[in-house]
């Protein structure tokens, strides 16, 4: 269960939060819990999540280790700050900064190379959607960020389905056409990297999951977890969403 608080907080919210959030789940040993802050709010992310099961990571990466990169922020900077995981290729990132799948799997690599499990974000818009072309994007997004992938660095990288519609909307897709994206990912790694691959991978489903459909998207076999915005921001509803 990992949530995307997006451009949200400052480092005091960040600590405040976790003070609240970190007794919530306390007992929750069901799943793994990330929460992945804005660039500046990592450390006080961490410090706050010490001595917790809570995870933190980053919401986006570059992909060289260092260098005149001005304003980039790189995998090992990441890994240093006490980040475990980290997102690639959001669609908010796809629509806004250029990332293609070319960048995405540059980035996703560096991250495994530095010990990060990525949270690799597919999915298709609506226009792809209402043009019947979902299976298509979706496995030229699954290609573009995993297929170059070792059998190793697969097992270590997380994907996340999210379509862009349904992000920030409130109109979450139904658990059941959730569900079949999952399948065409699943169907890719089967594909790609083998049975083993296909049944171990996690697919998280993203976009408005909230306290009260958590449940509904949780009963698809499919979806193994959540990537949560807006309604991890308060910590109230994200431990709901951890402990549905
Ligand atoms: P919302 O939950 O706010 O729709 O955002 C989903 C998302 O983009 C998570 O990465």
């Amino acid at each position: 269960m990992a949530g995307n608080w997006k451009m949200y907080k400052t480092a005091a919210e960040t600590t405040r939060f976790l003070e609240q959030f970190r007794p919530l789940v306390e007992n929750s040993r069901h799943c793994e819990i990330v929460i992945c802050p804005p660039f500046p709010n990592l450390p006080a992310a961490v410090a706050a999540a010490q001595g917790t099961r809570i995870a933190i990571g980053a919401q986006n990466l570059f992909w060289a280790k260092e260098g005149a990169f001005t304003g980039e922020v790189s995998a090992p900077m990441i890994r240093a700050a006490g980040c475990s995981h980290t997102i690639v290729g959001h669609s908010e990132r796809r629509q806004y900064f250029g990332e293609t799948n070319e960048t995405v799997s540059k980035k996703t690599i560096a991250a495994l190379d530095a010990g990060l499990t990525p949270i690799v974000c597919v999915g298709e818009t609506l226009e792809h959607r209402e043009s019947g072309r979902t299976e298509a994007v979706l496995l030229d997004h699954c290609q573009g960020g995993a297929a170059s992938l070792t059998a190793h660095q697969f097992s270590s990288t997380i994907l996340a389905y999210e379509p862009a519609r349904a992000i920030g909307t409130g109109k979450t897709a139904t658990p059941e056409i959730a569900a079949d994206a999952h399948r065409i990912i699943r169907d890719f790694a089967r594909r790609v990297h083998g049975p083993q691959a296909a049944e171990n991978l996690r697919i998280l489903y993203g976009g408005s999951v909230k306290p009260d459909n958590i449940k509904s998207l949780m009963a698809q076999p499919e979806i193994d977890g959540a990537l949560v915005g807006g309604s991890s921001l308060d910590a109230t509803s994200l431990a709901w969403i951890v402990n549905f």
